[in-house]
């Protein structure tokens, strides 16, 4: 069973950050996977201000827009590079995006695959939920063993990220993403939702059947998965009193792991 925390958003952030913490006091060049959108910022935010020394250690982004300058505000390279790689002070090229940019995207996946392989993998990967239950942008119908590769938007998505855009028109249509089998080979998975507005799919993910349809299910499948939500975001699971047990009773001391 997944790990479910449910605790105000400041907690979850401390404890988020703390396991990211601890990972890197053992391994300083550990290898962090990034997730963007509104729900990890306060994280980097910590991280950014606990002083801790990421020059050494590496980062893989999720996914990526196809066809956004690497310099647009919106392009998640810049994202990344804004958020993470400057703020924490990472070496920039210890850090990976995926690369949309059409003239290469044919081999871009691999390419993007080869270079996790090449060191090892990935050790805390964060990730944050979709309203239609995408990882990633692993939209709904996504093959559970897929890899990094080329997507096409759903409406939806592009309707929830049109708030980082002028218009919804400017959002691009297709994106490059890792796939739901590179995100599961990730040694450990720190997924986080906020807000009523991920209610719905966060019952769906945790206390529905494993199916591409709700592509965060796959995270069932997972050996290593906490799952921290705000009592909105847990609002609607059958087993919130459960899960809450569970985790004052945790033996060892309440951190994650
Ligand atoms: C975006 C990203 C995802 C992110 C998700 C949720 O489209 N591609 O990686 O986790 O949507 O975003 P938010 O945290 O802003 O709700």
């Amino acid at each position: 069973m997944a790990e479910v925390v449910i605790l105000p958003q400041e907690q979850l952030v401390e404890l988020a950050t703390a396991q990211i913490l601890d990972r890197l006091h053992q391994n300083p060049e550990m290898v962090l996977g990034v997730a963007t959108g509104s729900t990890p910022m306060p994280i980097y935010e910590r991280l950014a201000t606990s002083g801790a020394d990421f020059s050494r250690a590496r980062a893989f982004a999720l996914d990526e827009y196809v066809g956004l300058p690497e310099s647009h505000p919106q392009s998640y390279h810049h994202v990344v590079d804004s958020s993470v790689t400057k703020p924490l002070g990472f070496k920039p090229q210890n850090v990976h995006v995926p690369n949309g940019n059409p003239e290469t995207i044919i081999h871009a996946g691999a390419d993007f695959e080869a270079k996790i392989a090449a060191v090892g993998g990935i050790d805390i990967q964060i990730l944050g939920l979709g309203t239609n239950g995408h990882i990633g942008f692993n939209e709904p119908g996504s093959s559970l063993s897929s890899r990094t590769r080329v997507k096409v938007l759903t409406e939806k998505t592009r309707m929830d990220n049109s708030r980082f855009f002028d218009s919804i028109d400017e959002v691009p249509g297709h994106c490059i993403t890792q796939g739901i089998g590179t995100i599961l080979e990730s040694k450990q998975l720190l997924l986080l939702a906020f807000g009523k507005k991920k209610a719905k799919i966060a019952h769906a993910m945790l206390e529905g059947p494993v199916t591409a349809s709700v592509p965060a299910s796959a995270i069932q499948l997972h050996r290593h998965v906490s799952v921290l939500l705000d009592e909105d975001a847990a609002s609607e699971l059958e087993n919130a009193n459960y899960y809450r047990y569970v985790w004052e009773h945790k033996l060892g001391g309440q951190a994650l792991g």
